[in-house]
């Protein structure tokens, strides 16, 4: 580990005074050394205090994606455990996939301030602006059959709401599958990838992209989306935000919850397509019905207009009222 990090650690198991002798007698390195490693640290955006005969404490730390705050207090058992952080990628659904294929482990994350490739759902993009949002892929590799893929996602899906709900009190919604909305507006949108044999899979890639501070969108997209920023009037820190994620997620992952009624319970509780009309494409032609639940495989079960009831798995779902949306 480098001075800095060990220094920060420290700081941040002590959090109060350290002084600098006692940190250079603990990390066997010079007064200068330490020294020098605070300035550093504090150009990096660490706010720390020195007193003299006290030493040094620290204050506030940058909302910027490092293994060193991504870990800090991170209170999960593998998921993020093992953190690859980019200034810029292209995708980090991308980098994930190729830091799987070079044996990445189960639970890695990958994150990004910046994609200059961000991508959606369906061949879409993704706008991946620097030092607004959170753009994160985790690797799993599961051990289960593909089928079980699509829950997953729903587990990604809720684990985001369930971290924006406690972190802001907003009243986060699930477009299902997994968008997440606020008022009608889209703040984060899920994209998993998986890659598999016919009855084997060797690893999934769940992408989450969330508009965090963005305090403006395009005019193409302003009817659409929206922010954690804009809806709560809170500027989040975007590591704590992708720690609550991580922690949600894996908990979800680990109880198994597709298989618990209570998640369901949670799920359909929080999915604002049910109870509206949806309009769907099947082979090429547009349907229309009431969405009335959700499957225990994760589908969306649509009552149509005679009656009958069709389980949709993916594609698109347009929902009345939600971006505006008008389902005739
Ligand atoms: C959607 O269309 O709603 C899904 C959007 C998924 C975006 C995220 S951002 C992080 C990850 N990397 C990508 O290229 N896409 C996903």
């Amino acid at each position: 580990m480098k001075n800095k990090e060990q220094i920060l650690n420290r700081l941040r198991e002590n959090g109060e005074f350290v002084s600098g002798e006692e940190l250079s007698e603990q990390l066997h390195i010079s007064r200068t050394a330490v020294w020098k490693s605070v300035n550093s640290l504090r150009e990096e955006g660490y706010e720390i205090e020195s007193a003299t005969n006290r030493g040094y404490r620290l204050g506030s730390c940058p909302d910027r994606y490092s293994p060193a705050e991504i870990s800090a207090g991170l209170e999960t058992e593998f998921l993020g455990r093992n953190a690859f952080c980019y200034a810029s990628i292209d995708s980090t659904n991308e980098e994930a996939k190729r830091k799987a294929l070079s044996g990445a482990p189960n639970g890695s994350l990958f994150v990004a301030e910046q994609q200059t490739g961000g991508k959606g759902r369906l061949g879409r993009s993704w706008a991946s602006p620097a030092g607004t949002g959170l753009w994160c892929s985790v690797l799993l590799r599961p051990g289960i059959l593909p089928l079980r893929v699509s829950v997953t996602t729903l587990l990604a899906g809720l684990a985001v709401d369930r971290a924006v709900r406690s972190l802001t009190g907003c009243n986060a919604k699930i477009k299902w599958p997994n968008d997440i909305v606020i008022g009608g507006k889209k703040i984060c949108g899920i994209l998993t990838e998986m890659t598999a044999e016919v009855d084997r899979i060797e690893f999934v890639v769940v992408g989450i992209g969330v508009n965090v501070n963005n305090t403006a969108f395009p005019e193409n997209i302003r009817d659409k989306a929206t922010s954690v920023r804009i809806e709560s009037g809170k500027n989040l820190r975007r590591v704590s935000l992708l720690q609550e994620i991580l922690i949600q997620f894996e908990t979800l992952l680990k109880q198994n919850a597709e298989s618990d009624p209570v998640f369901w319970e949670e799920y359909k509780k929080c999915c604002i397509s049910l109870g509206r009309r949806v309009g769907f494409t099947r082979r090429g032609a547009g349907v229309t019905g009431t969405a009335v639940d959700v499957s225990p495989k994760g589908e969306l079960i649509v009552e149509l207009e005679d009656g009958t009831r069709e389980n949709v798995t993916a594609g698109e779902v347009s929902v009345q009222g939600i971006y505006g949306q008008k389902v005739e």
